[in-house]
Order: structure tokens, then sequence, then C-alpha cells
């Protein structure tokens, strides 16, 4: 699991805003790097530096540095994250806010920012990132987040504007009757239940269950939001849920299902594995669009069935006695792309499968999936993914999955802070 944006050192010691030590118990100390070292804290000079700037004294970067040998997150312990470039309250037992949440967080921003005065809502918002963000970018927004966990919304409380309003209570029933919003987002907890023991320790001893696990396939929660999403939504409005990947179809199901929202598309994280999935409000499509649809998934798992093959809208349309014009119209009304785009977006899924779990070489595997081309492969594979696919099999999500937070940190820093020596290919 990729871990949060926590600044470089230099740059949150320099934002801290903590008293200045003087250089007391920060120079030459090789004493707090070598016990976080011991501890398994790959970048330990790095992790010492950061306790250095937070701590007031030498009896405080002690009781750190303790903490940190213990396992809990360097967040907890300094207690602040930063998230695009400002500062958050985090605390114990709250969920830190993660680097991947900045996928969301944008999609949130420019949603917000394209409406007048826009009502936005932050559900399972813990220390309510998104909902801070949304405040500091967007004038004239009113920002609520909604959390079941107390100790969650006071930390949120830290972090929103005084005019912001905090829900307490279980999902949806935690708001007032009749509220509507125009933009609702949310990082639900969404990792089914078998990958906890796959998660790193300082997530499964220091952060509540509630706020990772949702139940067997890891979307409980996202069902139960977007159940209750058209309730919510304003006309226009928008639902924006992250999720992994490979849950994204079983919640386009699940909002097509409900036949009371609108189109359901989907934006990739760099990261390869991070999915905002957007669901708009409003009917689906006129009548007789239930009929349409049952044809259109048909296309769709003939699509999922006959990937490697050259696409064929014609034949998709005549297999289903559609014009070609009009499946391309509705395929793209319920489905959010293309037909094309769609058949990319397997081949490129695939691809990454296969890149995962064989030794075949890249120009195998492009052909495997359907490319006649590595050059177009390869293309296409950076624009979805965010690396080339030989960086992917080197840096993949699984190796990152595995990996100790703190190289994760190190390899997935955006471009931006070219610090990162892994950046160019995370
Ligand atoms: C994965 S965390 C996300 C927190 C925050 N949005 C972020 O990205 O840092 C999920 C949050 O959902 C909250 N939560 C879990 N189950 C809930 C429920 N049934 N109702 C309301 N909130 C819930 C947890 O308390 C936790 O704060």
């Amino acid at each position: 699991m990729l871990r949060s944006g926590i600044a470089a050192p230099r740059g949150l010691a320099s934002r801290a805003g903590g008293r200045d030590t003087g250089g007391m118990i920060g120079t030459g100390d090789d004493a707090t790097t070598a016990r976080l070292r011991a501890a398994g804290c790959v970048f330990a000079e790095e992790e010492a530096e950061l306790l250095r700037g937070a701590a007031r004294d030498a009896a405080e970067l002690e009781a750190m540095t303790r903490r940190r040998e213990a396992g809990e997150f360097l967040e907890h312990v300094v207690g602040r994250v930063e998230v695009m470039g400002e500062r958050l309250a985090v605390g114990p037992g709250v969920f830190v806010p993660r680097r991947r949440t900045e996928l969301l967080i944008g999609e949130a921003v420019r949603a917000a920012a394209a409406r007048r005065a826009p009502r936005v809502l932050e559900m399972c918002a813990g220390a309510a990132p998104v909902a801070a963000l949304v405040a500091r970018r967007v004038p004239g927004a009113l920002v609520h987040a909604a959390d079941g966990d107390a100790a969650a919304l006071a930390v949120a409380r830290r972090n929103l504007p005084p005019r912001a309003r905090l829900h307490h209570g279980d999902g949806w029933a935690a708001l007032p009757q009749g509220e509507r919003f125009d933009v609702i987002a949310a990082v639900p907890p969404y990792v089914p239940h078998e990958r906890l023991a796959l998660m790193p320790r300082e997530a499964r001893e220091h952060e509540p269950r509630a706020a990772l696990l949702g139940g067997e396939d890891g979307l409980d929660h996202v069902r139960a939001l977007i159940a209750g999403a058209a309730d919510h939504l304003a006309p226009g409005g928008v639902l924006l849920l992250e999720m992994h990947r490979e849950q994204c179809r079983a919640a386009r199901e699940a909002a097509h299902a409900t036949g009371r929202l609108g189109p359901v598309d989907q934006v990739l994280g760099e990261d390869g594995s991070t999915v905002v999935l957007r669901v708009h409000a409003g009917p689906l499509a006129p009548a007789g669009a239930p009929a349409d649809l049952v044809l259109l998934r048909r296309v769709r798992d003939r699509m999922d069935r006959e990937h490697d093959r050259p696409l064929d809208v014609e034949a998709l349309a005549a297999g289903v006695h559609l014009s070609a014009g009009h499946l391309s119209r509705r395929f793209r009304e319920e489905f959010g792309e293309s037909p094309y785009s769609y058949l990319m977006t397997r081949r490129i899924e695939r691809a990454m499968a296969l890149l995962r779990s064989t030794d075949r070489s890249v120009t195998d595997i492009c052909m495997d999936v359907g490319f006649t081309s590595p050059g177009t492969f390869s293309t296409r594979f950076k624009e979805l993914v965010g690396v080339p696919p030989s960086a992917y099999r080197r840096h993949g999500a699984e190796v990152l999955d595995g990996m100790p937070p703190c190289i994760a940190r190190r390899i997935t820093r955006p471009i931006r802070n070219r610090e990162a020596p892994g950046a160019a290919t995370s």
C-alpha cells in the first residue's frame, strides 16, 4: 500500500512551525538515526531529521523516537501530514491520508471549482483531507464532513474552517434529512478482508480496522454509499469514490442497478491501481434504456472475451441488432467511454496482470493482449498506468504493496519533488 504524503524532511521542518531547537538536539545526532535504522526504517536519516524538526526538546525527541521504534506511523508521531502542499493534522487511531488520495482530491477540487458556491461533502471523512483541500482551494465552497468515529471528526475539525459542518454517525444516517450536495467524495474502507494480512504493519497495528476493511470483496461501504447517493446528490451533482482498479466494474454495476443515477466513468491514478469512480446524478436514460443496457452489457462482455481481437464496432453492433452509431453513442453514455477506449483499458489491464504474473517478454505480452505495434502498446500503457511496461514490471503495484512504507513513499513521490530517485519510473 502506498503511503501518505508526509513532506520531505527539509520541507516539513521548515513548514512545521515548531520551535527552533537551535540545533541543540539536531546536529550530529546519529543516535536517533541508528535507532530508527535498527527498527527497520530504511530512510532512517530522513525520519530522524523529521523527528528532530518536530520535537521541542530532547525528552520529546526521545518519546517520539520510541513511538516510531514501536512501529507507529511517522505521521501519528509528528501529528501532521502534508497533502498537496497543505499541512493537515492527524492523530493516533485516525486513518492517515494517503498519497494516492491526491487523485480524488484533485477531482473533488475540479468538480467543486466548476460550480458556484458548491456544497461539498466528504463521507467517511477521517481527518477530512478532501473537504479540507476543497475548503482551502475553492472560494465560496461550503464543506461538510461525516464519519462514524468521533475521534476522527475531532481531528477533521482542526483541518476545516469554522463554518464547515461535521456529522457524526453511521453512513448516510449521519446526515440531516433533505441535505443535498453538488460534490460528494469518499475514501471508504475498501480493503477486502483477506488482504488485511498483506497490509503494512503500521496500518494493521495503528489504524482502526473499521477504517480499512470493506467486507469480503471490500465493497460493502462503496455499495452503501452508491445505494444512498441519489437521495443526497443535488441535480447535476457527482459522487466521487476512491477504490482499487479491480473493484471498479462491480461498483459501476451497483450504480447502474440503482436505476436512479446517471453515467459513470472513472479515472486511473498514476500508481496503476487507484481509481476514482465518478457517478453522476440523474436518471439513467430516456425510456427504453433498460433494454439497451442489457444489449450494451452483452457487447461489453464480448469485448472482454475477445479483447485481443481488432475492434469491429459494426460486427459488435450487428451482433445485438443495433446500428454502429447507436451502439457507440449509448456505450459512451452508459459506461463513460467509447468502445475503443474501453477495449484499450481492458488490454492494458490484462497486460498489467501478465507483467506481474509471468516472465513473458514485453513484446510477447503486447501481442498477447491484441496490440500489433509495441510502440503503440508502450504509449498507451504509459498513458493509462503512468509508467512504461518495463518500469511497471520493475516497480509494479504488487511490488509497492509489499514494500516498506519508507521506500514506497520515496519511489512514488510525485515528480514535482525532484528528490525522488525513482520518480521518473514510478
Ligand atoms: C479509509 S478511511 C478514509 C479517511 C479519509 N477520507 C482519508 O482519506 O484520509 C475511512 C473512514 O471511514 C470511516 N468509517 C468506517 N465505517 C463507517 C461507517 N459505517 N459510517 C461512517 N464512517 C465510517 C472510518 O472511521 C474512517 O475514518
